[in-house]
């Protein structure tokens, strides 16, 4: 590994970073792509989906996890689960829908095996997490307490709340809080909190500015869009689970409106500032500045993975030259560029 990536591997050993992200250009005519996610500093804004790279062995194979800002696992839940039942996979115009039901091994198995293969790899991880009960969420924080490589915890609000008659709590402000609020108090303080936000809600402002006074150290969004698709031919839902998570192209500008919204409360002074990931439909390097451009500090490749899954270092790349294009001499500098 060399200096420099040992350097951003401050979340690994729990080490933290004091400097401000800098703004000068790097030897070799590159741009400051860094960026910061609480403590967390990290190379660059790439990052994979949830759900979309697995737990980044799957990536190896096309680069190394260590050259793109962090690996963002698939959520794991405290057990292992099989998920819903097929086909929980359909193609729609300019998207997928996708009904997998947090299919997985359950945290033990994830520690054990996953985890330290990525951190052996020199890749940062921000492990997803979710559950039915807070305390699932709860245990699971624990349980990563001083887990190798481990430089964030995206909690997966999008999942239905068994203690409140199955509602998603992320559609909740209050839910969205307690749970926000329970990871954020069983995490290791220098390893940042995201809360992954669902675009399914009258107003994602108030839900992010829930979690934000929770102690989100960030926000993650967004999440897929609830959908179904009909076969005309059977005259019934495709999906075996009826509805789905819509994502890829089709569900861009939502996502970018919701980066946007938020960034603008955090402007305005109705919520407190904290970095945003973008995702939704990202499938090129101006798709990434668009959500820069709203106020991402970093973003998330997703279902453009599974057709180009060396997609991310070639979104990072391209990213870079748009940047450079466009005369930002630092990524910090094209943050919310969109809203002077
Ligand atoms: C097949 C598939 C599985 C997903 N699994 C998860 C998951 O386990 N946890 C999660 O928070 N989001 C999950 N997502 C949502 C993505 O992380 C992302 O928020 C969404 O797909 C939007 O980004 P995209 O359009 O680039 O895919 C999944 C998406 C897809 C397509």
């Amino acid at each position: 590994m060399t200096d420099t990536a040992d350097m951003y591997n401050g979340g690994g050993d729990g080490g933290y970073d004091e400097s401000p992200p800098s703004t000068v250009m790097l030897p070799g005519g590159g741009i400051d792509l860094s960026t910061r996610i609480g403590a967390t500093l990290l190379p660059n804004p790439i990052t994979t989906a949830s759900g979309c790279a697995g737990y980044g062995k799957e990536l190896a194979k096309f680069f190394e996890p260590a050259a793109i800002g962090a690996v963002v696992t698939k959520t794991i839940m405290p057990y292992p689960r099989s998920g819903r039942a097929t086909p929980r996979m359909a193609e729609t115009p300019s998207g997928m829908l996708n009904s997998i039901g947090l299919q997985g091994p359950g945290i033990d198995a994830f520690v054990e095996r996953d985890l330290p293969w990525l951190a052996a790899r020199g890749g940062r991880t921000i492990v997803s997490i979710a559950g039915g009960h807070v305390d699932d969420f709860v245990a699971l924080a624990e349980r990563l307490k001083g887990a190798p490589g481990v430089v964030g915890i995206e909690v997966n609000i999008s999942c239905p709340n068994v203690a409140n008659r199955g509602q998603v709590f992320a559609c909740n402000p209050a839910t969205s809080y307690d749970v926000v609020r329970a990871v954020r108090d069983a995490t290791d303080p220098v390893v940042p909190v995201l809360a992954k936000l669902s675009p399914d809600v009258t107003s994602i402002v108030d839900i992010a500015r829930a979690c934000v006074e929770a102690g989100a150290d960030g926000l993650s969004m967004i999440n897929t869009l609830l959908g179904m698709v009909i076969d005309p031919d059977t005259m019934k839902p495709v999906l075996a689970g009826i509805t789905g998570g819509l994502s890829g192209p089709a569900i861009r500008p939502v996502a970018v409106r919701c980066v946007y919204q938020v960034y603008a409360a955090m402007r305005e002074g109705s919520m407190a500032q904290v970095p945003i990931v973008g995702m939704g439909g990202i499938r090129t390097g101006l798709d990434a500045l668009e959500f820069v451009l709203a106020g991402a500090s970093a973003v998330s490749v997703g279902t453009v993975i599974f057709n180009d899954p060396s997609s991310p270092v070639r979104i990072l790349d391209e990213l870079r030259a748009a940047l450079v294009t466009r005369g930002f001499a630092s990524l910090e500098s094209a943050i919310g560029y969109a809203h002077r």
